[in-house]
């Protein structure tokens, strides 16, 4: 950050003042999703709230990936459900294609549905055992008419090659499939009603490692051939490292920092998105041993009772007193690179952040 920059507020704008001209398909303003916590025998009283999301505002440009990482708990999920209106947001808003999107009657969002889904985390129980795979791929076809009639198993044998899978294989059920075979046809499955944005949930977190890749640069090629716009969400930065242009870091219920990916990684800004990095295994296995690993001290908190001001603060290693007074909010560090913190790490932060860091791949 230059001296004379005037850190800029987030706000509403998080992402979205793009100097090259490109424009946002999503746009995610203070966006806020709390579960009540409910006791009583005859009648429930609400005792409290799961704070899952707590005002997070981001937006992705066209054909843009952001990548969205956190630990687990941090409230991706739900995050990614109520962008996408599976569970109803508690307030904020979600511009899809220029439109409010929160709100719409049921109708409504029925035609909006197939421009905007989901890929889930588990190939194992988000595909219907039941069905066979010329069901699962196709009846979303049928039902919103995307398919004339009788056509439908053509469709569903080059979405089947699309994403890799033997064609001939429609009749199949899942249970028929390896771990990566079903989340190529999870994949299939998003793509059947032409999206143009698509949520991945952690698509690769519950794949052999070896499987991983293959499933990544699937869903990359994917991206250039159809010109999706991606939000891919993970636990942990390297899994992102090489898909996303963006990334937005999650703690507790809020982005913590947000920015162009290699900016991220180089030169990371907030103290729990260097902890991250530190985790992330480097190649070289001397550099690796020489480096400081940040481990953070104790679990993540509850979001039913988040620490005050900022939510770091009972794990950060560069706490002090005004972190557990004044929540420090997301602000511009230059070049569209946002972080929260009282104490960044661009500010005298550098030595201490260079020791943990993993070197350049
Ligand atoms: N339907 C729900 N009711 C109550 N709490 C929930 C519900 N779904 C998620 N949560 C809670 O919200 C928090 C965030 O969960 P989630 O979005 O699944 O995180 P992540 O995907 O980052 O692992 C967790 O504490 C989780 O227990
Ligand atoms: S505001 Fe304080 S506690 Fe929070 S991340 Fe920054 S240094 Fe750590
Ligand atoms: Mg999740």
């Amino acid at each position: 950050m230059s001296e004379e920059t005037e850190p800029r507020p987030a706000s509403d704008a998080v992402g979205t003042a793009s100097a090259d001209g490109a424009e946002p398909i999503l746009e995610v303003t203070d966006l806020v999703k709390h579960f009540p916590i409910k006791a009583g025998i005859l009648i429930d009283h609400e005792i409290g709230a799961v704070k899952a999301v707590d005002g997070v505002s981001f937006s992705v440009n066209r054909g843009e990936t952001l990548g969205l990482v956190g630990e687990s708990g941090c409230g991706k999920s739900t995050l990614s459900r109520a962008i996408l209106q599976l569970i109803e947001p508690t307030s904020g808003s979600v511009r899809f294609d220029g439109r409010e999107i929160t709100g719409l009657s049921r109708g409504e969002m029925r035609k909006l549905r197939p421009q905007m889904q989901m890929v889930f985390q588990d190939p194992y129980s988000s595909l219907n055992p039941r069905k066979r795979v010329a069901q699962i791929v196709g009846d979303p076809m049928k039902l919103h008419g995307i398919v004339p009639r009788g056509g439908a198993v053509k469709a569903v044998q080059e979405l089947l090659e699309r994403v890799g899978l033997n064609p001939e294989h429609y009749n199949r059920f899942p249970h028929e499939f390896s771990g990566g075979q079903r989340q190529r046809i999870g994949i299939a499955r998003a793509l059947s009603l032409n999206p143009k944005l698509i949520i991945a949930d952690e698509p690769v977190s519950a794949l052999d490692v070896s499987i991983q890749a293959q499933i990544i640069n699937l869903l990359e090629d994917l991206q250039e051939e159809l010109d999706l716009t991606y939000v891919f969400v993970a636990h942990d930065l390297g899994v992102v490292r090489h898909v996303a242009d963006r990334i937005a870091v999650m703690y507790l219920g809020k982005i913590v920092e947000l920015g162009p990916a290699a900016e991220v990684y180089a030169n990371p800004i907030h103290p729990y998105t260097l902890s991250l990095l530190s985790a992330v295994p480097i190649p070289d296995p001397r550099a690796n041993a020489a480096r400081k690993q940040i481990v953070l001290e104790g679990d993540v908190p509850s979001p039913a009772d988040p620490p005050e001001a900022c939510r770091f603060h009972t794990r950060c290693p560069f706490a002090t007193d005004v972190c557990s007074v004044e929540d420090p909010p997301l602000i511009d560090h230059g070049g569209g690179h946002f972080a929260a913190c009282h104490h960044p790490l661009d500010a005298g932060g550098k030595p201490r952040a260079a020791e943990a860091l993993p070197s350049p791949a």
